[in-house]
C-alpha cells in the first residue's frame, strides 16, 4: 500500500476510534465511505490510474475500504455494548423487598383463648354460633326453664333495657345460653355447636367485670347421654391445659336448664401459695354443665322424648387467668400496651388438640 494510502487508513482508523458515539462513527462512515466519501472518490478515479498500475490499485484500495469497514464494525460493537451497559445501569429496576419489619401487634389473651377453645372443639366436630348481645327476656331466661320469679334471675345481676311497645324489657345477655335456643329453633337436629361471646352481669370487682366473656357449648342428636358429656369435657380440659393425665371430676349441682347437671373441677395444687395446674389433690372449679333440660328441649319445639344431648358454660377470662398465670381479671380490659406486650400472642399461633396433647 503506498504511503498515501496507509496515511489515510491510519486518519480513518483514527477518526473511528475516536468517534464517541454511533452517531459520530456514522459521520466517519459517511466521510470515508459514503458516495462522496475519501475511499469511494479514490474508487472513482482508478480509471485514471496507468492500466499496468491499476490492478495493484485496486486491490489496495479494496484492502483499505475493507480495513475501514472492519474498523467501523468493530467500533459499532464495542459502542453498542457500552450503550447497553450504560441503559442496563440506568434503566436498573430493584425487584428485592425490603425486609419485611416483625409485627408489632399481638393477640390480647381473651381473643387467643377462644381461638384455641374454638380450635379443640372444632377438631371434634362443633361449629361456630352466635347470637345477638341484646337478647329478649324469653331466650334469656323463660326458654331456659328460668321462670319469672325464679330466684336465678336475681342471682344473675341483670341489666334491664328500656322497654319498647308490644315488646319484652330487653336484657343484656347475662351468658350464652339463649343461642342454645337460638340454635335449636333455627336448625334442625342433630348439632353441634360451641358459642363464645360477650355477656354481661351488674357486677364488679377484682374477679367480675360487668362485660365478661363465656363460651357455650351444645350437643343435640337421638342418644347423647351423660357418658359423652364427661368424654368431650375431659378431652378438653387435658388439651387445653396442655396435661395428659389431668384429674376431672364431675361434681352434683343446679342449673334449671340442665337435669342432671355437674360442675367440673380439673386438679391442682396450691402449694406456697402457687397455683399449679394437675394432679396434686386438690381442685379448681372451671365450668358448669348437664344433660338438657326436657323442658328446654320441648320450648324449642323438639320432642325430648326423641332428642337429648347436653350443653356446657365456662368463662373464657378465668380459664385464660387460669392458663395464663394473669392475676388480676381488671387488667385484661386496661389496654395497657405494657400488659398487651406482655401477655398478647403472636397472631398466627393458634394451638389444636394435636399440639396442645403433644406437649
Ligand atoms: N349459663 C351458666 C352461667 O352463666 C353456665 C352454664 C352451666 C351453661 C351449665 C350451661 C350449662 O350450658 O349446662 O353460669
Amino acid at each position: 500500500m503506498s504511503d498515501e494510502l496507509t496515511a489515510l487508513r491510519d486518519e480513518l482508523e483514527g477518526a473511528v476510534l475516536a468517534a464517541g458515539s454511533l452517531e459520530a462513527l456514522e459521520d466517519v462512515r459517511v466521510r470515508a465511505l459514503g458516495r462522496r466519501g475519501a475511499v469511494t472518490e479514490l474508487m472513482k478515479s482508478l480509471g485514471k490510474v496507468a492500466p499496468e498500475e491499476r490492478r495493484e490499485r485496486g486491490q489496495a484500495l479494496n484492502r483499505l475500504k475493507q480495513a475501514v469497514s472492519d474498523a467501523i464494525d468493530a467500533r459499532k460493537a464495542a459502542l453498542a455494548d457500552v450503550e447497553l451497559e450504560r441503559r442496563l445501569a440506568a434503566e436498573r429496576i430493584d425487584i428485592t423487598l425490603p425486609v419485611r419489619p416483625a409485627p408489632e401487634g399481638s393477640l390480647h389473651p381473651i381473643s387467643q383463648t377462644i381461638d384455641e377453645i374454638t380450635q379443640i372443639f372444632g377438631e371434634m366436630g362443633f361449629r361456630w354460633a352466635e347470637g345477638p348481645d341484646i337478647e329478649d327476656d324469653w331466650y334469656n331466661f323463660t326458654a331456659l326453664n328460668i321462670p319469672p320469679e325464679h330466684p336465678a334471675r336475681q342471682e344473675m345481676d341483670t341489666f334491664y333495657l328500656a322497654a319498647e311497645e308490644g315488646r319484652a324489657r330487653p336484657v343484656l345477655r347475662t351468658h350464652t345460653s339463649p343461642v342454645q335456643i337460638r340454635t335449636m329453633l333455627s336448625e334442625p337436629p342433630p348439632l353441634r355447636v360451641i358459642v363464645p361471646g360477650r355477656t354481661y352481669r351488674s357486677d364488679h370487682d377484682a374477679t367480675h367485670s360487668p362485660m365478661f366473656h363465656q363460651v357455650e357449648g351444645l350437643a343435640i342428636g337421638r342418644s347423647i347421654h351423660m357418658g359423652h358429656l364427661k368424654g368431650c369435657l375431659i378431652a378438653f380440659c387435658r388439651a387445653f391445659f396442655g396435661v395428659a393425665d389431668l384429674p376431672v371430676r364431675f361434681r352434683p349441682s343446679h342449673f334449671p336448664f340442665t337435669e342432671p347437671s355437674a360442675e367440673v373441677d380439673i386438679g391442682c395444687t396450691r402449694e406456697g401459695g402457687q397455683l399449679r395446674i394437675g394432679a396434686g389433690g386438690d381442685w379448681l372449679e372451671i365450668l358448669g354443665s348437664g344433660m338438657v333440660h326436657p323442658k328446654v328441649i320441648a320450648n324449642c319445639g323438639l320432642d325430648p322424648e326423641e332428642w337429648q344431648g347436653f350443653a356446657f358454660g365456662m368463662g373464657i377470662e378465668r380459664i385464660a387467668m387460669l392458663k395464663y398465670g394473669i392475676p388480676d381479671l381488671r387488667t385484661m380490659y386496661d389496654s395497657d400496651l405494657r400488659w398487651l406486650r406482655h401477655y398478647g400472642f403472636r397472631p398466627l399461633d393458634i394451638p389444636g388438640l394435636i399440639a396442645e396433647a403433644a406437649e
